[in-house]
């Protein structure tokens, strides 16, 4: 087999794939254009029907648009009633605002760490982290994989606990049929630019329950009673916050949602190609799915098998990156996340909102020291995983998908010459 590019050789990719991602079309042209020169580009028509839209597609009963998904999933913990003191159950790896929503909230962070299989929050080291003080927990479904939702749903209901899902990067992911976001008591989707469904920055907040619907309405726009498209009275019952989107933006995103089911389709058969492929490549793991489990893979996730290497498998995995990013796929590649969330410094500092607060708000228990804890799946997750995301999201063709494997294959044929 040829010299890596890094060495030398020629790359796998004469001229590297361009990808432009989302796709768009005349249908989101005509959808964007028609609220540009409509007369409400605030709270207007699109922002409604995209509700009505998105709750139709999820399943789910009620739907609010906002404009971002880290909003949604603060709206999701305002909605449940968590308050001053009160602990989180979170996962020790995710995006960061799966648990600073929580410190917004002036709720605890308890961290959790991961399941190896799902990457999502570990059912069966629940049971160590949940106190008398525990009042919610936050699953994160990430990638596009559920997480192991049937027996985490179990124990919330167990203990009494709300059950918050973080949905932003698992659109129509499913678990028996059910969609993710139909499990917990509320949940918060995303449509940022890298997301299955893009609408550029907005997010959605759902649920099924009408009392946390008209809560969680209260908190999105200024504390008032009335959305802005009835006769408000601009009163502020409740501390509220401006988290409404706009009606350009919920235009592309119903545009973008109308295609979501076949850039769905196209993430699943693609990643099924690239995997069958990647079968001979002794030093990764190829991504998992459970059997009862629908993946969306928004995105391909893939570990260097830590077995390979005594020390600094972190070094090999960028190494690892780096060439297959010079065999044509700069920028179809990456490290998601360098940091556990417990190591993140606003975790550590303990001072989210200065003073101590809310570590040592006098509602709060004990000082809850978990940074010594220790998240070891979180932490080799970490350590060795990259991914491809939206370069799967184009329609399938076997000699592109073929092409990508074969970086990987070259790379993995030469692992030892990446260290010398
Ligand atoms: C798991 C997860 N949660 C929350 C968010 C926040 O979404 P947004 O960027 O729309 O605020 C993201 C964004 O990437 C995410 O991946």
């Amino acid at each position: 087999m040829s010299l890596l590019a890094t060495h030398g050789g020629s790359p796998v990719f004469k001229v590297p794939p361009k990808l432009k991602w989302p796709i768009v079309d005349k249908a989101d042209e005509e959808l964007v254009l028609r609220s540009l020169y409509g007369d409400n580009h605030s709270y207007g028509i699109n922002c409604e029907c995209f509700e009505n839209e998105f709750s139709e597609w999820n399943k789910n009963k009620y739907a609010i648009n906002t404009n971002s998904g880290t909003a949604a999933l603060h709206m999701c913990l305002a909605a449940t009633g968590c308050g001053c003191g009160d602990e989180v159950l979170v996962p020790a790896y995710s995006w960061s605002s799966t648990a600073t929503v929580v410190l917004h909230h002036n709720c605890i962070p308890v961290f959790v760490d991961i399941e190896w299989n799902s990457c999502g929050i570990d059912p069966m080291l629940l049971n160590k982290a949940v106190s008398n003080n525990t009042r919610a927990i936050i699953v994160a479904h990430l990638h596009g994989t559920p997480a192991h939702i049937e027996k985490i749903q179990q124990f919330a209901r167990k203990y009494n606990l709300y059950l918050i899902e973080d949905a932003c990067q698992s659109h129509g992911a499913h678990v028996h049929d059910i969609r993710v976001g139909n499990w917990g008591h509320c949940a918060a989707f995303s449509f940022n630019q890298n997301k299955t469904i893009c609408a550029g920055d907005a997010g959605m907040f759902v649920t099924n329950e009408k009392q946390m619907y008209e809560t969680a309405k209260r908190f999105w726009s200024f504390g008032e009673k009335r959305d802005p498209t009835q006769d408000r009275d601009n009163h502020a019952y409740a501390l509220g916050w401006m988290y409404r989107s706009n009606d350009l933006t919920a235009a592309f995103g119903r545009g973008q949602l109308k295609k979501a089911d076949k850039y769905i389709q196209w993430q699943r058969i693609n990643a099924k190609m690239l995997s069958d492929y990647l079968h001979e490549c002794s030093s990764i793991t190829l991504p998992f799915q459970l059997p009862d489990n629908f993946c969306t893979f928004s995105a391909y996730v893939l570990r260097l098998n830590k077995d390979i290497i005594s020390n600094d498998i972190k070094r090999l995995r960028d190494l690892f990156v780096t060439a297959i990013e010079a065999e044509g796929l700069e920028g179809h590649i990456a490290v998601w996340q360098r940091y556990i969330l417990p190591e993140m410094t606003v975790f550590r500092a303990k001072n989210a909102y200065g003073k101590g607060c809310p570590w040592t708000c006098s509602h709060a228990a004990e000082l809850i020291e978990q940074n010594n804890h220790k998240f070891p799946v979180s932490q080799t997750h970490c350590d060795t995983s990259f991914c491809l995301n939206t370069i799967l999201r184009c329609p399938p063709d076997q000699f592109f998908i073929e092409q990508i494997a074969e970086c990987f294959i070259k790379v993995d044929h030469h692992l030892d010459e990446l260290l010398s």
